[in-house]
């Protein structure tokens, strides 16, 4: 059995007294655990801060964003190797922010996530649909349309060694969050576009989890954790969906 898997993105929040403050919390109150992986996301600002905070606990440790490109003049950019140096283990590539708000094509993604891989961090791969989309009744297509953005330039076996998270773009940071029904039908059909190859790769569900919502979402066969916003800046709900995950 994988690990499932419990992750806070802080996205651009917060400054570095907070975010050593938020990490050393979570690091106190978070056990070694055989059966789910924590991992938080800070600002690359405060990666370096957070990774001392938490360098004698079982939390792991990624960053929100990479660039497609191993090193040089790209101004403002930051590579899967610094990450990898400042102790990361894990990178976010296509969250839909970064997708809607910075025009990254499902193209740029792909190199994006690619470049990760060969760093040796894991790419957790965010997907998915707008309200319109949905509305329209193509969820599935897109999700799947934007997978296999990646598996053309990664491959479908290196695409299955990452993790994917599913993120409908209506229900991130809205309040608004799929029904466990809705979810797992995105996830199925994630895990069935991955066939055989997939069916240990840890399948993640994101857009306003919280701990009132988390338990029928994390009860759902193929969501193997969750991908958390809002709700994973303050550390006891954070940590209270995080044990909703091992229940
Ligand atoms: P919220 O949990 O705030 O909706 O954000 C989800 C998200 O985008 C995590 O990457």
């Amino acid at each position: 059995m994988f690990k499932l898997l419990i992750v806070g993105n802080w996205k651009m929040q917060g400054t570095v007294e907070s975010a050593v403050a938020l990490a050393s919390q979570l690091g106190e109150q978070w056990n070694s655990n055989k059966s789910v992986e924590m991992i938080i996301f800070p600002p690359f600002i405060h990666i370096s801060a957070v990774a001392a905070t938490i360098a004698e606990t079982a939390i792991s440790l990624g960053g929100q964003n990479v660039s497609e490109y191993p090193s040089g003049a790209y101004t403002g950019e930051i590579s899967a190797e610094m990450l990898v140096d400042q102790g990361c283990k894990y990178a976010l590539v296509g969250h839909s922010e970064r997708r809607a708000l910075f025009n990254e094509s499902s193209e740029t993604v792909a190199e994006k996530f690619k470049a990760a891989q060969s760093a040796g961090l894991i790419p957790i791969l965010c997907v998915g649909e707008s309200l319109q989309q949905r509305q329209d009744g193509q969820t599935v297509e897109v999700v799947s349309a934007q997978i296999a953005a990646v598996m053309n330039v990664a491959g479908l076996q290196n695409v299955c060694r990452a993790v994917i998270a599913y993120e409908p773009i209506w229900a991130v940071g809205t309040g608004e969050t799929a029904s466990p029904e809705q979810a797992q039908q995105v996830h199925s059909a994630i895990r069935a576009q991955l066939g055989e190859a997939g069916e240990a790769t840890p399948l993640l569900y994101g857009g306003s989890v919280k701990a009132a919502n988390a338990a029928e979402l994390f009860a759902q066969p193929d969501i193997d954790g969750g991908l958390v916003g809002g709700a994973s800046l303050e550390a006891n709900e954070f940590l209270n969906i995080a044990k909703l995950i091992e229940a």
